[in-house]
């Protein structure tokens, strides 16, 4: 499976978020290059102050250029002596590894940065279950990178996986041996999808059509010949499905219509075309597919449109963009003041009906959406979990107004159309106890269709979430990704991926590291373990890197006995409950490749994290889905992606079918000889 490549020089510019420079350019516009956009004054150590905690502690915590004092400061327990710095050093075989212990494999070694290749467990293997280009229709081209045409792209897989969500059985829900599969398109890479393109503004409009084809959601069924082959796509499966660009979205929720939302196409601000930037997502308990639309201030050219408000920039609406204007002039920001604001939403999809209209759900809120995660309350309602994943933004929760009724699809896809909005403020409880943590609140922007932030009307709320958020005084985090309910233990896991932007001064008990490369993970417990509390209590149960760094922190465990993790950004559950963590970042901090990790949160191995997996050169592991203990599904999203490649050049072949070319590919990671 490993094909030699080409190497070329690794990471030119050193990036703050641990990815190559070009990942940064195409795919959140350079977003760490920017000012930060919150510029809102909220205090970063007003909490410890409140607790009685001074502020010299939390400046001594994290201060003198070495915030890892933080930690040590703060007492950390039950963490025992960490591997020397030469037993640390990337790649060493022993790191990383561990015996079963339950899990059902041996955890594998970190990858270094430059290798063009898969790893998994002995007595796994991996395959490709669909590959950017790939054919969904009896009638759709086969993939032909040199010719690639935007009528084939919107008849084919999208390009860079994110988000996966897998269905079993066939039409009906029969058939042990099929299923469905849907994922998110999140963005491409001009550079790499076309030969002699060194940026965006050299694609011609034939290519710049191919561009907006790929991006947005692929749906497709798949099968396999028994329960210990892989998955694979089906050609002209009855429910395969492209959603792109040019795809009608309705818009619901109390902002549907609005005058914000108008445009010349689109006179009623109620029928957007396209999804842009899909980042995360999550399944709803009635099966329909939730998907994030993210980092979508890039491909607006807002070239001397007036901000006076500051909404354009407190979304990072600055840049040139991509030059969609060039084809689509409504992503010309002069032009077309409005169709900004029609981006930035959770939208949903029923995968099973391809003709169905897909919505944008205005009640839950405009922002930078990593993604949505949707569980139950005590009393029937629907709980939504939002991170903002934007350096200094907010973990947000919607609740729903109305409640679920098994088996009524029709009546529950209303349910993400009315409800409450939420922003979380996060206040530690002091350095006494030794760990990371404290109470929360969930601060009301709105609460039954009523705005509760002074001079903004609900439409005004739901439209500059941001904005509204920053007058409420919610805890600024470290880039907030995946905020997800572990649907055993009922906690909700929050990735806070990276801030290198966070300065001493600027540290909290729920952000606790200055310089924060690394990222953590955070747990959050409602209160009487119920999703429709407002009030919650929290824990930091990750402080990624290296585990010789004594900044880090792993639940608890030893920490000879644990994998090197940075940048965690995607979480799911296995059936007892583990915290799986894909990376999104690792190359550039740890300089390994990225991969998906599997952490168990009770018992005698809680916090004991080990690697099952790592995907190539220059490419992200995104979207876990977990079928089981010998089963795993990821999104491998922009593979060779690494700064100074190009068609001519590539750095990785994956998923190594023999095109010449990387291919983001969704992988089936099997035990080998079944079940
Ligand atoms: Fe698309 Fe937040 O990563
Ligand atoms: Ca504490
Ligand atoms: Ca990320
Ligand atoms: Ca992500």
């Amino acid at each position: 499976m490993t094909t030699p490549a080409r190497l070329l020089p690794l990471f030119t510019r050193s990036h703050e978020g641990g990815r190559s420079s070009m990942t940064c350019q195409y795919r959140c516009g350079n977003a760490c290059d920017q000012d930060v956009p919150n510029t809102s004054d909220n205090a970063y150590f007003g909490d410890l102050v409140a607790e009685g905690v001074s502020r010299r502690l939390a400046l001594r915590a994290g201060g003198a250029g070495a915030a890892l004092v933080g930690l040590t400061a703060w007492g950390m327990p039950s963490v025992a002596a960490a591997p020397s710095a030469a037993s640390a050093a990337p790649g060493d075989g022993a790191k990383g590894r561990g015996r079963d212990h339950g899990l059902g494999f041996t955890g594998i070694a970190p990858t270094p940065a430059t290798v063009d290749a898969v790893k998994v467990p002995e007595g796994f293997a991996w395959a490709p279950i669909i590959s950017w280009g790939d054919p969904l229709f009896k009638d759709t081209p086969a993939f032909d990178f040199d010719n690639q045409t935007a009528a084939a792209q919107r008849a084919q897989a999208g390009y860079n996986c994110d988000y996966t969500q897998f269905m079993h059985g066939g039409p009906g829900n029969k058939g042990a041996h099929k299923g469905l599969l849907a994922f998110n398109n999140e963005y491409t890479n001009d550079e790499l999808m076309f030969r002699g393109v060194t940026s965006s503004a050299d694609l011609t409009g034939d290519q710049l059509e191919v561009v907006l084809a790929a991006h947005g959601i692929t749906i497709t069924e798949v099968e396999r010949r028994n329960a210990g082959s892989p998955w694979r796509w089906v050609q002209g499966g009855k429910r395969n499905r492209r959603i792109h660009t040019d795809t009608p979205f309705a818009v619901d929720g109390p902002a549907a219509g609005s005058v914000h939302l108008r445009t010349s196409q689109d006179p009623t601000g109620e029928r957007v075309l396209g999804t842009l930037n899909n980042c995360a997502g999550g399944e709803t308990p009635w099966g329909t597919y939730l998907s994030g639309e993210e980092n979508v201030n890039q491909y607006f050219n807002a070239t001397g449109a007036p901000d006076p408000q500051g909404r354009l920039r407190r979304y990072g609406i600055t840049s040139g963009g991509r030059g969609w204007e060039r084809v689509r002039d409504r992503f010309s920001v002069v032009t077309e003041p409005n169709e900004v604001n029609r981006f930035g939403w959770i939208v949903e999809v029923d995968p099973q009906d391809p003709t169905s209209t897909p919505v944008k759900h205005t009640a839950m809120g405009r922002f930078k959406h990593e993604g949505a995660t949707v569980t139950l309350t005590a009393d029937g309602r629907v709980a939504a979990y939002m991170g903002d994943d934007e350096r200094f933004d907010y973990i947000y929760k919607f609740l729903s107004k109305g409640t679920y009724k098994e088996g009524d699809k029709k009546r529950n896809m209303r349910l993400l159309s009315e409800g409450d909005l939420y922003v979380a403020k996060l206040s530690g409880d002091g350095a006494a106890d030794g760990e990371y943590d404290g109470t929360g609140q969930w601060l009301p922007l709105v609460v039954g269709g009523v705005s509760k932030v002074p001079g903004f009307t609900v439409e005004e709320v739901l439209i500059w979430t941001r904005l509204a958020a920053d007058k409420v005084g919610p805890t600024k985090m470290d880039r907030p990704e995946d905020v997800q309910p572990n649907p055993v233990n009922g906690r909700i896991y929050a990735a806070m991926t990276n801030n290198t932007s966070r300065t001493p001064a600027q540290i909290d008990e729920a952000n606790p590291r200055a310089t924060n490369k690394h990222g953590h993970v955070t747990e959050f417990t409602e209160a009487g373990g119920d999703h429709g509390a407002l009030t919650f209590t929290w824990k930091i149960v990750l402080v990624a890197g290296d585990p010789s760094d004594p900044q880090t922190y792993f639940n608890g465990y030893d920490k000879s006995e644990v994998s090197p993790i940075s940048c965690p950004d995607n979480v799911a559950f296995d059936a007892t409950g583990n915290l799986w963590i894909s990376t999104d970042g690792m190359p550039g901090t740890l300089n390994h490749c990225d991969g998906l990790y599997v952490m168990p949160l009770e018992g005698r191995d809680k916090g004991r994290l080990q690697q099952f997996l790592s995907v190539p050169v220059g490419a992200e592991t995104c979207g876990p889905t977990i079928l089981g203990p010998d089963s795993v599904i990821v999104a491998v999203q922009h593979p060779g992606e690494v700064t100074g490649a190009s068609p001519d050049n590539v750095v990785s072949q994956f998923p190594y079918r023999g095109d010449g070319q990387p291919r983001p590919s969704v992988i089936h990671a099997y035990r080998r000889h079944g079940r």
